[in-house]
């Protein structure tokens, strides 16, 4: 059933997207969340809104939604045992009600970006257990009321399915998984709150083992209210599979964040300007992934975040070393199709 129902997706997206006219360049005047009924957002580093004039205006223009890209992380908010940095932290939530958009926490608890304290703590697991709770309860207190919805955990399945031994896994066992998720409601029993993870739209075992733990918490009563896809993809991702991974998580009633958004078209670093071609490429499967969403029932629509205003700032450059151009803006602050699409779609 379901099945068809992304193969029907996938015939309607064939017949209801090539049209004749391009779709690109486009106007960015209107923004996009002023087109969409579900929140838009982008990651933003607060220095980058402090100083470049172009970084700011397309954050204040385009989204209603911004997650810090990582000055929310424990190596960010709690560089020495107890002693928490908050300065940037709160002029990006000042930045955010100034401009009335939504903040996405991210991120609790992560096997990266930890202080170096942290990741060397010698104590047992009582005194981890209660450095990770006092963590996750000191943040969400101090954002109580503006920061409404929190990445609780990060990454915590490997790609088999299995629990990832990291640091928080080896001091406090299986559990911490649970534990977070308790102290973060009883922290904050307003806050909503998801598990954020990668690969999910494209590895079902992974996914399984998600959707899994996400049901046995809810089972026992506790508070799980949605899953963030990061979908970080490339252009040779299984389609269906993406329809299938949101369909499973919304079959579910679980509210769906595709979090992180980028689409790496340079994978083999062979390009030093993106061809044409896969710039349309890239278009056409942000189109698909929004048609996709598009579908979900509206109040599982906590809305797309893509990760990062212009191809200049994205990750995957720092993270591989490698020329790529995976966001909605080059490296000039210009429009691209996929932006020219996603607006079509909206
Ligand atoms: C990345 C940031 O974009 C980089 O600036 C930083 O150096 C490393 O972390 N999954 C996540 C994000 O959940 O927090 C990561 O962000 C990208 C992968």
């Amino acid at each position: 059933m379901e099945k068809w129902l992304g193969v029907a997706l996938l015939g309607f997206m064939t017949i209801c997207c090539q049209k004749n006219e391009p779709i690109w360049p486009c106007s960015d005047e209107t923004g996009l969340y002023t087109l969409s009924d579900f929140p838009i957002g982008v990651a933003v580093e607060p220095n980058n809104l402090s100083f470049n004039f172009l970084y700011k205006k397309i954050t204040q223009e385009q989204y209603n939604s911004l997650t810090p890209e990582n000055i929310f992380k424990p190596a960010y908010l709690q560089p020495e045992p107890g002693l928490f940095y908050w300065e940037e932290a709160d002029s990006l939530v000042a930045f955010a009600i100034r401009h009335q958009k939504r903040i996405h926490g991210h991120t609790l608890v992560w096997h990266q970006q930890l202080p170096i304290w942290m990741d060397t703590y010698s104590g047992d697991a009582a005194a981890f257990d209660s450095l990770m709770k006092w963590h996750i309860q000191t943040v969400m207190r101090h954002f109580k009321g503006k920061v409404l919805a929190w990445d609780v955990v990060n990454e915590a399945f490997e790609d088999d399915g299995s629990l990832r031994n990291s640091i928080w896994r080896q001091k406090i066992g299986d559990s911490y998984l649970e534990k977070a998720f308790v102290y973060a409601h009883e922290a904050v029993p307003e806050a909503e709150l998801f598990y954020n993870d990668y690969s999910l739209e494209s590895n079902a075992t992974k996914r399984k083992a998600v959707l899994d733990f996400l049901n046995a918490m809810r089972q026992k009563g506790l508070t799980i209210n949605g899953i963030g896809l990061q979908m970080h993809l490339n252009l040779y991702v299984d389609r269906l599979q993406i329809a299938t991974a949101l369909q499973d998580f919304a079959a579910q009633g679980y509210k769906i964040h595709l979090s992180e958004v980028d689409i790496a078209l340079n994978p083999l670093g062979q390009y030093a300007q993106p061809p044409a071609s896969l710039l349309q490429e890239q278009a056409n499967l942000l189109g698909a992934v929004v048609l996709y969403y598009k579908q979900l029932p509206k109040k599982l629509q906590y809305g797309i975040t893509f990760w990062g205003v212009g191809d200049a700032h994205s990750w995957i450059r720092f993270k591989d070393g490698r020329d790529d151009y995976p966001l909605l803006y080059d490296d000039n602050y210009q429009t691209k199709p996929a932006y020219c699409q996603l607006k079509e779609l909206l």
